[in-house]
């Protein structure tokens, strides 16, 4: 009802404006003393957080591409190797694991027919298992070990936004305190880590608050029939998820790419007018990913490709090659997917509500798959 929207044209428009509030939300009651200690994971004892070998992160949709952005932070800030699989794969194909593999399932209902048929078959396999989930009492975290909950709220709009940023949190703070456990992260280096995610909900804010200019071109857009995005390192699954929200919204043929995978083969699909979104590194990204991701651009550009850039503020380098740029506020290089996805969370509603579809309940799509 126009009640439970508080005003919202849809319950998507209300959940992607509460993205900053599951942040916060997530983080809340999980820092003492500027370090990361979640109490739930209490019953993951040290010894057991050090003898961790391996990590596989497993999820279906949106879930999973969280997964990948916290794949890259768990590895850089805990120095354990981690994959990412998606469920129903990892389920059938008879993976190797051990008592020091810890797989860990990310879902915002808990209920995923597939997820849940992973995590029962790696506790079977005497794996540890530990649930990420946003729903108090799911299936999911019962069948796990250890359980961290994602606080963003009720998700109703069957496509997932606010839930995504909460999971990409709370993958986080749950590989920050590895990293502090396990000492591969000094305190000095974890605590401006967890000061630099506690900035992140102010930040979103104000994301929220310049979400015009991707409105007005998403209002344009209605006759599009394809879009590509691309990105780099953390920002290559926030190109995916992308582009899965303007299929699942949209129904517009989307595809997410890592941008230096361009001239292995996406390139060819660049024809004059293709509309491109490149989610930009940040200038000042010490293995100068930004130079490369824009030299990506011109080379799409050269071929006719219509470039919106997703650029940190002050960026000025990438103006001259985009032909419109949506400005996201200054973060170091693993808070900016935590950013830079609202623009495209926006995009995606807007591009289907100008094409008059409802963009809380897309055709043929379930919010939580209870069935294998
Ligand atoms: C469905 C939803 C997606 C969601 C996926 C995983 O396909 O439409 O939005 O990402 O399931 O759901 P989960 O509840 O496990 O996160």
């Amino acid at each position: 009802s126009a009640a439970e929207k508080g005003g919202w044209s849809s319950f998507m428009a209300k959940e992607i404006s509460e993205e900053p509030e599951a942040v916060a939300k997530t983080i809340l009651g999980r820092v003492e003393d500027g370090l990361v200690r979640i109490p739930e994971l209490a019953g993951l004892d040290d010894d057991t957080m050090r003898a961790i070998d391996r990590i596989i992160i497993i999820a279906c949709g949106t879930a999973a591409y969280a997964g990948m952005v916290g794949k890259y932070a768990i590895e850089q800030w805990a120095r354990v190797p981690v994959d990412v699989e998606l469920a129903h794969e990892f389920r059938y194909r008879e993976p190797v694991l051990s008592p020091n593999t810890l797989v860990v399932s990310i879902s915002q209902s808990g209920e995923t027919m597939d997820t849940l048929m992973a995590v029962k078959y790696a506790r079977e396999q005497g794996a540890r298992t530990l649930s990420i989930c946003n729903t108090q009492g799911a299936t999911i975290p019962r069948e796990s070990d250890a359980i961290v909950y994602t606080h963003a709220g009720p998700e109703v709009a069957v496509a997932s936004t606010k839930a995504f940023v909460a999971q990409i949190t709370a993958t986080y703070l749950f590989g920050l305190q590895l990293g502090q456990v396990r000492g591969t992260l000094t305190p000095e280096a974890a605590r401006e880590l967890v000061a630099e995610l506690q900035s992140v909900p102010e930040k979103l804010t104000d994301v929220l608050a310049n979400g015009e200019r991707i409105r007005e071109l998403a209002g344009w857009m209605a006759d599009t029939r394809s879009v590509l995005f691309l990105g780099r390192h953390v920002g290559y699954p926030v190109a995916l998820e992308g582009a899965l929200k303007l299929k699942e919204l949209a129904y517009i043929h989307a595809e997410g790419f890592a941008a230096g995978e361009l001239k292995h083969g996406p390139i060819a699909l660049i024809e004059p007018g293709q509309v491109v979104f490149v989610i930009v590194p940040s200038p000042r990204d010490e293995n100068s990913l930004h130079a490369k991701v824009v030299s990506n651009i011109q080379e799409i550009r050269a071929r006719g490709a219509r470039v919106i850039a997703i650029a940190e503020a002050g960026d000025v380098a990438v103006l001259p090659h985009a032909d419109e740029v949506i400005r996201i506020p200054l973060a170091s290089r693993f808070f900016e997917p935590l950013l830079a996805v609202v623009p495209l969370h926006i995009f995606g509603m807007e591009l289907a509500a100008a094409k008059g579809l409802d963009v809380d309940q897309p055709r043929n799509l379930a919010k939580s798959v209870t069935v294998e």
